[in-house]
């Protein structure tokens, strides 16, 4: 851990005490731009808010070229708050409420309407139908294909895996296209939407759900004339540090770039999207926490030392939900800051929440006593999203540092709120 962004989580606990996420600016706009130079324009790159909506944090990327997708009308309204114009937003999701396909058509009745609908599912697509119709309007859409792949990823990542909920089937896009009204109908028919799966090890999934894309968006043109657009999702992995190394960007893109070569000209998509999240808001993200308490043991994994902190599931979810692991430093021992080079021994670090699933990891940590901080780092994505109050726990507070100030980018939660 670099030694200004560790002095920067002490000062902010000091400040602001803990359990608290710490976002690295700079390394944000860094993993942003890596993104960009490697799905440069005419690439769309729609941020998956999903990954962290926080609105003060999100608020940066409309202005390094992102547009959005949100999932929700909630993600929707985050969306807005953080800056990102209607234009630039797609609005997706595994199952819409009539609520949030209303949203759709009435941003379609302004002159700034959504990018597009993501639709899953003939339902769906009638009812969106039905309400552009009532309505008046055209709403541009695109079909969730389910590709059908072997995701190289944890299986609680791998939503391009055939026996996924999410997507349709090749073959039932007919029956979507004629349930939303067909060619002439109020649904503009632009084109298809993957998601492979999240963390992938390998390009190969990746490359073969975007052929089967171009592909499938080839034969539909002939009947649906606008039927342009593919949007591949994302997949590019982070490294967390712990399980080697990962495929770049790059190499998916040029994945794909290979791919559309190998099309002629007029059977190649008009527009092509990506929706990154963790790529750009995970590793700038560090939950910090306090240690309670240390248990000296003999433990059935072999370990003699425990540590339980103030932080746990309830802000970071991931190890407990699909065995996701992150690297875990310390931040100070003894009291004081921690040495890079001094005494370690291997830890298990637990959270203080009342479940037995609630851990954090293992690492080599120097001696820890009550009150000394520890990071979870590339915590960025997936972490405060996801976390919950369970335990009458109110939300972490969450401040980000542009390498010398920090700002509060959202308050703790009170006690009071959690009634
Ligand atoms: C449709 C879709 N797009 C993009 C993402 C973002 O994935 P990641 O954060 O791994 O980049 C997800 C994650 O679940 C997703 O479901």
């Amino acid at each position: 851990m670099d030694a200004a962004i560790a002095e920067a989580c002490r000062r902010s606990a000091r400040k602001h005490g803990t359990p608290l996420y710490l976002y690295d600016l700079p390394r944000l706009e860094a993993d942003a731009a890596a993104l960009t130079s490697a799905f440069p324009a005419p690439w769309l790159r729609l941020y998956a808010l999903k990954a962290n909506p926080l609105p003060k944090l999100t608020g940066r990327l409309p202005g390094l070229g992102f547009g959005a997708t949100a999932v929700s009308a909630g993600e929707l309204d985050l969306a807005r708050r953080a800056g990102f114009r209607n234009a630039s937003i797609a609005l997706e999701g595994i199952g819409k409420t009539d609520h949030e396909l209303w949203l759709a058509v009435e941003a379609a009745e302004t002159p700034d309407p959504l990018l597009w609908v993501s639709l899953e599912s003939a339902d769906e697509a009638a009812q969106l139908a039905a309400f552009a119709r009532l309505a008046g309007v055209a709403v541009d859409v695109l079909v969730r294909l389910n590709p059908g792949v072997q995701p190289e990823t944890l299986g609680g990542l791998a939503v391009g895996a055939a026996d996924s909920k999410f997507g349709v089937l090749a073959d039932e896009l007919p029956t979507v296209i004629e349930a939303g009204g067909g060619p002439d109908g109020p649904l503009r028919w632009r084109g298809l939407h993957l998601h492979v799966g999240s963390q992938l090890g390998a390009v190969d999934a990746w490359r073969s759900a975007f052929r089967v894309g171009l592909r499938l968006l080839s034969l539909q043109r002939a009947a649906l004339p606008d039927f342009d657009t593919l949007d591949i999702g994302s997949g590019f992995p982070v490294a967390y540090g712990v399980d080697g190394s990962v495929p770049e960007p790059r190499r998916f893109a040029e994945a794909a770039a290979d791919e559309v070569a190998a099309l002629p000209a007029d059977a190649r998509p008009a527009r092509l999207a990506v929706e990154p999240g963790r790529a750009i808001v995970a590793a700038c993200g560090w939950l910090v926490g306090r240690v309670l308490h240390v248990r000296e043991r003999v433990w059935a994994d072999g370990l003699s030392r425990l540590i339980v902190l103030d932080t746990g599931m309830t802000e970071l979810i991931r190890p407990a939900l699909y065995g996701a692991e992150h690297p875990i430093v310390a931040l100070t021992s003894h009291g004081r800051p921690a040495p890079a080079d001094g005494p370690v021994s291997l830890a298990r670090i637990d959270g203080p929440i009342c479940e037995s699933t609630d851990r954090l990891g293992t690492a080599d940590l120097p001696p820890l006593v009550r009150d000394d901080l520890v990071a979870i780092g590339v915590a960025g994505a997936y972490g405060s999203a996801m976390s919950m109050t369970y335990n009458g726990r109110p939300r972490p507070a969450e401040v980000g540092w542009d390498g010398r100030r920090l700002t509060v980018l959202r308050r703790r939660g009170t006690e009071a709120s959690l009634a």
